[in-house]
């Protein structure tokens, strides 16, 4: 088996287990079934599974919500001495689990735990009438953890003890799988947190920038982000930085008590339809300055969407040398600012839309000088 240094020295550093994608993101909520309604009539997920006290699970129940690939569970916890409801007494609402789908939960815990992950539960199986499962979980940054599911002796719905629904309410609004999900460790752990990635899992760092990068000034953040071989995972993790105002990550790390997950970037299938019916469910955006839409095109060359559709939604645009993305986040979805989602449909772009920084300050700029404030 190679070192951990060797793979730190390692251009490409390879997966050492198979994980075929993220099987699930789970959310400790304190409310699963307000929670549900929201995401459900905000954000189109299909109410498709549940698990609790009617199907065995007496300690917490659980709304399976699904839109394209993306499978989301909320669970709330029915007592006070759970650690879910410590979770929450904690966090407030947010991730707790980035659950991998891999070929063998009890190889991935020896391998990972053999690493240095520290285990959280041992691989048990878990078992009803489509068979059973083997699962497994290891800590991560904060209190997040990574739960490894094994389901190649399991034919029923989901995961046992789930039930499946059926749910007219929903409108799909276009969702098809999770491109990214964003982890905020605090001051000076990003380096810590990317080289776990690579030491557990052989993922290798993908993109990052940093003191010498201008979005630092302007985001007052340092990113980098790490990636499975295939590219199907990939985890940008932030860290504060000395910028112009207060780091949006030290504020993010102050409110959740800890590292913790940011966002969840989506890919749509068409954004400017998404983001229309996303308006119209109510959901809350983060405006865009008028003057961001002004030098757009110079910025990143040529594009095939409208640029008045882009300015009415408030779409932002990044490129590179492979393309463009288009991309838009909600305001936090919980009264703490923690965690948000980010919509993103690519072009040929591989950018995390570091880009934007630097024009949304600038706009930000030329619409104060404009009143005269600068
Ligand atoms: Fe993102």
């Amino acid at each position: 088996m190679e070192t951990a240094e060797q793979l730190r020295q390692g251009e490409q550093a390879e997966s050492l287990f198979t994980i075929h994608q993220i099987h699930h993101v789970e959310f400790y909520v304190g409310n699963a079934k307000q929670a549900a309604y929201y995401y459900r009539r905000g954000y189109g997920f299909k109410w498709t599974g549940y698990q609790g006290p009617e199907t065995g699970v007496k300690d917490r129940v659980s709304y399976l919500l699904e839109q394209g690939k993306v499978r989301i569970v909320l669970t709330t916890p029915l007592n006070p001495d759970s650690s879910i409801a410590q979770h929450i007494l904690k966090h407030g609402d947010g991730v707790r689990d980035i659950a991998f789908h891999v070929d063998d939960a009890a190889e991935a815990y020896k391998i990972t735990t053999g690493r240095g992950a520290e285990g959280a539960v041992e691989p048990h199986e878990v078992s009803d009438n489509g068979g059973k499962i083997v699962r497994s979980t290891i800590k991560t940054y904060g209190d997040t953890v990574h739960s490894f599911i094994e389901t190649k002796d399991y034919n029923g719905f989901f995961l046992p003890h789930f039930e499946p629904r059926e749910d007219n309410l929903a409108e799909p609004v276009g969702l098809k799988h999770i491109d990214h999900i964003v982890g905020n460790v605090d001051w000076n752990q990003m380096e810590e947190t990317v080289n776990f990635y690579r030491d557990i899992f052989g993922f290798r760092r993908f993109v990052s920038f940093d003191d010498k990068d201008i979005s630092t000034e302007y985001s007052a953040l340092r990113s980098t982000v790490v990636a499975n071989d295939n590219l199907w995972i990939k985890f940008p993790i932030n860290e504060p930085a000395e910028g112009l105002k207060k780091s949006q990550i030290e504020e993010y790390v102050q409110f959740y008590k800890g590292p913790g997950v940011q966002h969840v970037a989506v890919e749509c299938e068409d954004i400017l339809q998404t983001i229309d019916q996303l308006r119209k469910n109510g959901i809350d955006f983060i405006n865009v300055p008028e003057a961001y839409y002004d030098d757009l095109l110079e910025r990143v060359g040529d594009i095939q969407e409208s640029i008045e559709e882009l300015r009415r939604l408030n779409i932002l645009v990044d490129s590179d040398d492979k393309g463009y993305m288009l991309q838009i986040f909600t305001k936090p979805v919980e009264d703490r600012p923690t965690l948000f989602f980010e919509f993103i449909q690519r072009r040929g772009g591989e950018s995390f839309g570091k880009g934007n920084f630097k024009a949304l300050f600038e706009a930000i700029e030329r619409d104060q000088d404009a009143r005269g404030n600068l």
